[in-house]
């Protein structure tokens, strides 16, 4: 089957649209129409080479479509179905079976080897060069290969071109504060970043019940969103002090919790410097960079924990289906920062996010697709409204 994918063909590359040819359909793998897909920053940090990857390749990894072939195993799944694409996991290793398919001990070979384990490919060039997946999902394309493991049904009156984004940055940020960090009800938190995963992870604080929000960014636009979402404080760390406003804001005891998106190294440190005694940091950016720390004045002497967390430890099939009926009931109106591109928009899309211009672009992949209820989608919309 001919498809046509957003393929990147080496580190720092342009997105390149190109037709390639499906590989072979496995019992337990899928075909999905693509109606549209997200772009995170991870997408990003393979493309630019920040993590290595086996390149060329399709990546991707938000991604909402529809079923149109299944492998014959497949039993949950029917062609015709609504899904949104999370990541893969094998379902027997013991992190899966406790209920944390996101450490699951495949989790690399199957989300970040770009083949299966046997060594085939999902997509090959027309010369015959194999083109790596992404996260078993590749959702940059008109039509991909996934495993069904990756996906998650959704009501058919969900508007695919919308929800893609709950696949990893908003599920992040979603799982990060509810299984990562737990806060409790009236407690403080302070997000670095104010993105899709930090502002996913800032609409969670408030549906827990955390008291004071603090959003903190270098773009005083995105810090308006954080405000509109539910911030009680915001702080440019650019122009203001840091320190100087957390104390004024937490009558100098520091914040519960804190999270940081941005993988800058001192941006992490001071996020475990204004935590409170007994307070808890999870770093969550994708970059190579470190953080020095002196574990007995910087951790020990105040009781302060440092937690890592990966794509929220979220089960997404649970999670994903939860995150929907927050949007309907207007507690996550992620709608409000996404910016929908056309198909052949993928490196404007990109650019936008990285400038900050765009929290979270959206490529509309299948443009004659409507929702159930064909519900004019946002204002920010410029194709739909
Ligand atoms: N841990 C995980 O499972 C997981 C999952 C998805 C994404 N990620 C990673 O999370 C990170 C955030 O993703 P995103 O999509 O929200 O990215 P993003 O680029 O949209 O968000 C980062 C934000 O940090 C802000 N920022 C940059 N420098 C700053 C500074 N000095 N002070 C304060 N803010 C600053 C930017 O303006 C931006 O708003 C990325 O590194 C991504 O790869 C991790
Ligand atoms: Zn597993
Ligand atoms: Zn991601």
């Amino acid at each position: 089957m001919k498809i046509i994918a957003a393929v990147v063909n080496g580190v720092n590359e342009e997105y390149v649209l190109e037709e390639l040819t499906l590989g072979e359909l496995y019992s337990d793998e899928v075909i999905v129409k693509m109606v549209a897909t997200g772009i995170c920053q991870s997408d990003e940090a393979l493309r630019v080479g920040a993590e290595a990857y086996p390149m060329p390749a399709v990546l991707g990894h938000e991604g909402a479509g529809i079923i149109e072939k299944v492998g014959s195993a497949v039993k949950d799944f029917a062609v015709g179905d609504q899904v949104v694409m999370a990541y893969n996991y094998c379902g027997t290793c013991p992190s899966c079976r406790t209920g944390h398919p996101a450490v699951c001990t495949e989790w690399a070979a199957l989300n970040f080897s770009g083949n299966r384990s046997d060594g085939s490919y999902t997509f090959y060039k027309a010369d015959g060069t194999p083109v790596s997946n992404f996260f078993t999902q590749s959702s940059f394309a008109t039509y991909t290969i996934t495993n069904s493991k990756n996906l998650i049904k959704v009501d058919p009156e969900a508007d695919l071109r919308l929800i893609g984004p709950l696949g990893c940055g908003l599920l992040t940020g979603f799982g990060t504060v509810v299984n990562g960090l737990q806060p409790q009800t009236g407690s403080s938190i302070a997000i670095f970043g104010t993105g899709a995963v930090g502002l996913g992870a800032l609409m969670t604080a408030k549906i827990v019940g955390c008291s004071t929000i603090i959003a903190i960014d270098i773009h005083n636009s995105r810090l308006e969103t954080a405000s509109e979402l539910g911030a009680t404080h915001t702080i440019n760390s650019k122009t203001e002090n840091l320190q100087e406003r957390i104390d004024e804001i937490t009558g100098g005891r520091g914040v519960n919790y804190s999270i940081d998106t941005t993988g800058i190294s001192s941006i992490m440190k001071a996020s475990i410097d204004i935590l409170a005694l007994g307070g808890s940091f999870a770093p969550l950016a994708v970059k190579p960079n470190s953080l020095e720390l002196k574990p007995f004045t910087d951790l020990i002497m105040s009781n302060r924990k440092v937690v890592g967390v990966l794509m929220g430890d979220s089960v997404p099939q649970l999670a994903i289906p939860q995150l929907i009926q927050y949007h309907k009931q207007g507690k996550f109106p992620f709608d409000k920062f996404v910016k929908f591109y056309k198909f052949n928009e993928f490196n404007q899309a990109a650019a936008d996010s990285n400038s900050g211009e765009t929290i979270k672009p959206v490529i509309i992949i299948d443009e004659s697709y409507r929702s159930r209820n064909d519900e004019p989608l946002i204002v920010f919309n410029k194709y739909f409204n």
